[in-house]
């Protein structure tokens, strides 16, 4: 799918999930003027009757009777992708912020989000459902695999790999050419400066297995 979005879409958009990920999801969303309509659910019930101003909380069988479009805005990469799963992977679309730079060569699959600030360079590929958040940076030629998540501020140098259900944490720096396996997860701030192929947790500079 070409990054650039279709100006207009007839059906509504439901973000599925009420935090605050779902909060800064809809703002995006409406900044697009995208969708006539969007609202947004949850399998939590809540006391709240918006999640933003104007964006109405609906339960989930009432969000599915209107038909629409779904962004799962679940910052939790494993309940991401089985909400994703559960809703139907035809319905998910991505939201990208206007204020994204995102190239015209690269290619951003289903039910993503792009932040504010984010960078997504030439021939990067960004698989389904993956978050990259604000002021993140994907450089040219850059894999992402789905559902994986690029926390606020990090930097994935050119022709980095990085699996699926990752999550880089806020500020992480991936240098070039490295390889991340599936399921693993970077501590904040962390510097990856060699293939973390086992699945786990690492930290620290240079990033080093802590769990
Ligand atoms: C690395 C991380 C996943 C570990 O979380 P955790 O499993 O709850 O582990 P703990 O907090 O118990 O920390 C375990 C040890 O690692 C250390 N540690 C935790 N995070 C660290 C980090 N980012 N860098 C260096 N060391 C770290 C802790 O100080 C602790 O050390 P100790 O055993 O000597 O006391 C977490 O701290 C982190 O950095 N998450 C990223 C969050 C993020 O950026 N989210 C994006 C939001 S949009």
């Amino acid at each position: 799918m070409p990054p650039s979005q279709p100006l207009r879409s007839p059906a509504p958009l439901i973000v599925f999930g009420a935090g605050g990920h779902g909060r800064v999801v809809a703002e995006a969303a409406m900044l697009t003027h995208r969708w006539d309509s969007i609202h947004a659910s949850d399998r939590m019930p809540s006391a709240q009757s918006e999640l933003l101003p104007g964006i109405r909380l609906l339960d989930a069988d009432t969000a599915m009777a209107l038909d629409p479009e779904i962004h799962i805005a679940i910052g939790d990469n494993q309940a991401r992708e089985k909400e994703a799963s559960a809703w139907g992977h035809e319905r998910l679309v991505s939201v990208i912020h206007p204020v994204a730079s995102v190239s015209q060569f690269s290619s951003i699959a289903a039910g993503c989000f792009v932040a504010a600030s984010a960078v997504v360079g030439p021939m990067a590929v960004v698989g389904m459902g993956v978050i990259v958040n604000h002021g993140a940076v994907v450089d040219h030629d850059v894999e992402v695999g789905a559902f994986s998540h690029i926390a606020p501020n990090t930097s994935l140098g050119g022709y980095a790999k990085i699996g699926q259900r990752v999550l880089i944490g806020s500020g992480a720096v991936v240098l070039p050419y490295i390889v991340i396996g599936d399921d693993v997860t970077v501590g904040a701030g962390a510097v990856v400066n060699t293939h973390l192929l086992e699945s786990g947790t690492y930290a620290g500079v240079p990033a080093r297995k802590i769990l």
